[in-house]
C-alpha cells in the first residue's frame, strides 16, 4: 500500500475538475485521484468552467473510446481559446494514457500532461512543475509498478452509502481481443489487510455497501486467501451489510466460490459473468478457455446453490471469422441464460492485440445487425424475467432520492435489480420490503408493504 507522495500543499488550492470515462476501476482511481490531490492542497470541483486543472480519466478498450477523448481535448482547448473555460491544464490520466502517451502529449492530442494507471501519486509534483515551470514540452509518466496500490479516501467518493473498492489491478487472461492487459499491466494484488483496513475505513465513514472491483476478482489471489477465502473474511467485517463483486472470469468461478457466495447473508446473489461468445470456435480463438457447455453448467451451479441469484454479462459480435451460425449460437446461450442484462459490443480490432492479425471480415453493416439483434433478444428475456416480477415481495436497500418524479426514491433489490419508489420517505441506507407492482425499461416500480 502506498500513501501519496505529501508535497507542499498549494496555498492556492488549484481546483481540479475530472472527467471518468470507461470502467469502475476508472471510477475508482478519479476517487483516488481526487483523495492524493487534495491531501496536496489541490480542491476538487465537479464545475468545469470553475476548474483551473482538468484531468481526463480514459479508457482505450474500442476504438471509437480513445476517438471519443481526441476530439474531447480538441473541444476543451476550444473552449479555453474562447475563454469560455480557465483551465490552463488539460491532462489525461487512464488507459489511453497509457497505450497512446506520445500521440497525446505530441501529437495530434496536444494534452498538457500524462499520466498513466500506476503514476498518480506522481502527479502533485507534476502538476506543481507544471503550474511554476509552464515547460514546453507536456511531462508524460507511465509504466507499470509492483507496488502501487490506491485507496479512494472515503472523502473523496462521491457517494456515502455504497463504495467501490478495487482489489487488484491488471489482469493475467490474454484474451485475443483486449487491450487491458496492456494498458493495466500483470495482475498485482492489494494485500488481505490493506483491502479490510480499506472497508472498515468505509465503515466506519458511513458505507454500509461495497463493490470488489478487478478486471478478474474472481481471479484474486494472496498467498493467504483466494477470492472465495477473501469474501468470508470481508463478510465478517461489523457494519458491512452488502458486499457485491466485478468482474467474474466464468474460468474462476469453482464450487467453493459459489458456495462462500451461497452462504455468507452479505454477499448478493448477482454474478456479472462475461460470456462474450456462445460459440465454441469462437471462444477458442477469443482464449476464454470455457465452452457454452461448461459456461451453461456454471450458471446451473449457481442457480442450484445460490437462491434468487441474477445474472448479468457481456457478449462480443462480429469477432473476426464469426459466421452467422456462431452468431445463432450467441443468441441460444442468451436465450438459455436468461440474464437480466447484457452488455453488447461490435468487435473493435486493437492494434498490437494478437485478434488484431486477424482478417476483421465482418462487416460494419454486418456487425451493427448483429448487435441489433442481440439487443432486441435480451429486451425479449428481460421482459419475460421482469413479467415474472409483478406482485412479489423484496427486500431493497434505499440509494438515494430519483431525479424523477419528485418525491421518489431509488432502490436495489439484492440481486441487484433497480427498483423506483414514488412518494417515499425513505432515506438512503434504510433497508425495506416492497411489493413490486410494475416495471418501466428496466426499472421496477415498487410500494412500501
Ligand atoms: N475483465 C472483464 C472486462 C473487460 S473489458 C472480462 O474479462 O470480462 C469489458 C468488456 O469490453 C469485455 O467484457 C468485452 O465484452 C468488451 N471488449 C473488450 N475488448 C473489446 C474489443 N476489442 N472490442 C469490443 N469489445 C471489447
Ligand atoms: Fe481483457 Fe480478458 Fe483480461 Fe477481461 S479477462 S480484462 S477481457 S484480457
Ligand atoms: Fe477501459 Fe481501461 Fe477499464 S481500457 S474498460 S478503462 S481497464
Amino acid at each position: 500500500m502506498t500513501s501519496p507522495v505529501l508535497h507542499d500543499a498549494r496555498p492556492d488550492s488549484p481546483r481540479v475538475f475530472i472527467e471518468t470515462y470507461g470502467c469502475q476501476m476508472n471510477t475508482y482511481d478519479s476517487s483516488a485521484i481526487g483523495g492524493i490531490l487534495i491531501r496536496n492542497g489541490y480542491t476538487r470541483t465537479d464545475v468545469l468552467a470553475d476548474a483551473d486543472i482538468v484531468l481526463l480519466n480514459t479508457c482505450s478498450v474500442r476504438e471509437l473510446a480513445e476517438h471519443k477523448i481526441f476530439s474531447r481535448i480538441g473541444e476543451l482547448r476550444s473552449l479555453r481559446r474562447h475563454d469560455q473555460i480557465r483551465a490552463e491544464i488539460i491532462g489525461v490520466c487512464g488507459c489511453m494514457a497509457e497505450r497512446l502517451a506520445g500521440a497525446l502529449a505530441k501529437g495530434t492530442g496536444r494534452a498538457d500532461l500524462v499520466a498513466g494507471v500506476d503514476q498518480y501519486d506522481r502527479l502533485p509534483v507534476m502538476l506543481d512543475e507544471l503550474i511554476e515551470k509552464k515547460p514546453r514540452r507536456a511531462p508524460v509518466a507511465t509504466g507499470h509498478l509492483d507496488h502501487m496500490h490506491y485507496v479512494a479516501p472515503p472523502e473523496a467518493y462521491p457517494t456515502n452509502n455504497s463504495h467501490l473498492v478495487t482489489i487488484h489491478k491488471g489482469c493475467d487472461y490474454r484474451c485475443t481481443y483486449c487491450i487491458v492487459p496492456e494498458t493495466r499491466g500483470p495482475q498485482r494484488e492489494k494485500t488481505p489487510e490493506a483491502i479490510i483496513a480499506e472497508i472498515e475505513g468505509i465503515v466506519g465513514a458511513g458505507g454500509a455497501e461495497v463493490t470488489l472491483l478487478g478486471q478478474n476478482v474472481t481471479a484474486y489471489k494472496s498467498p493467504e486467501l483466494d477470492f472465495a477465502g477473501l469474501l468470508r473474511r470481508v463478510a465478517e467485517i461489523d457494519g458491512l451489510d452488502r458486499i457485491r463483486f466485478l468482474t467474474g472470469h466464468p474460468c474462476d468461478m469453482d464450487e467453493p466460490l459459489i458456495q462462500a457466495i451461497a452462504d455468507l447473508e452479505t454477499v448478493c446473489p448477482w454474478l456479472h459473468i462475461p460470456a462474450q461468445s456462445g460459440s465454441n470456435r469462437v471462444l477458442k480463438r477469443m482464449k476464454r478457455f470455457y465452452t457454452s457447455e461448461t459456461y451453461l453448467d456454471l450458471v446451473a451451479t449457481a442457480r442450484r446453490m445460490i437462491p434468487d441469484v441474477t445474472f448479468s454479462g457481456d457478449f462480443i459480435v462480429g469477432f473476426p471469422g464469426e459466421t452467422r451460425d456462431d452468431f445463432l449460437r450467441t443468441l441460444e446461450l442468451v436465450r438459455e441464460v436468461r440474464y437480466d442484462q447484457t452488455f453488447n459490443f461490435k468487435y473493435s480490432a486493437r492494434p498490437g492485440t494478437p485478434a488484431a492479425r486477424l482478417e476483421d471480415d465482418v462487416s460494419l453493416e454486418e456487425k451493427k445487425a448483429r448487435l441489433a439483434e442481440l439487443i432486441a433478444l435480451q429486451d425479449d428475456v428481460w421482459t419475460e424475467l421482469a413479467a415474472d416480477e409483478i406482485g412479489r415481495t423484496r427486500w431493497v436497500a434505499v440509494e438515494g432520492k430519483a431525479r424523477r418524479p419528485e418525491g421518489a426514491v431509488k432502490a436495489r433489490t439484492l440481486n441487484n435489480r433497480k427498483v423506483l419508489l414514488k412518494d417515499c420517505d425513505a432515506v438512503t441506507g434504510d433497508v425495506i420490503e416492497v411489493r413490486i407492482t410494475g416495471c418501466e425499461s428496466t426499472t421496477f416500480i415498487g410500494i412500501l408493504v
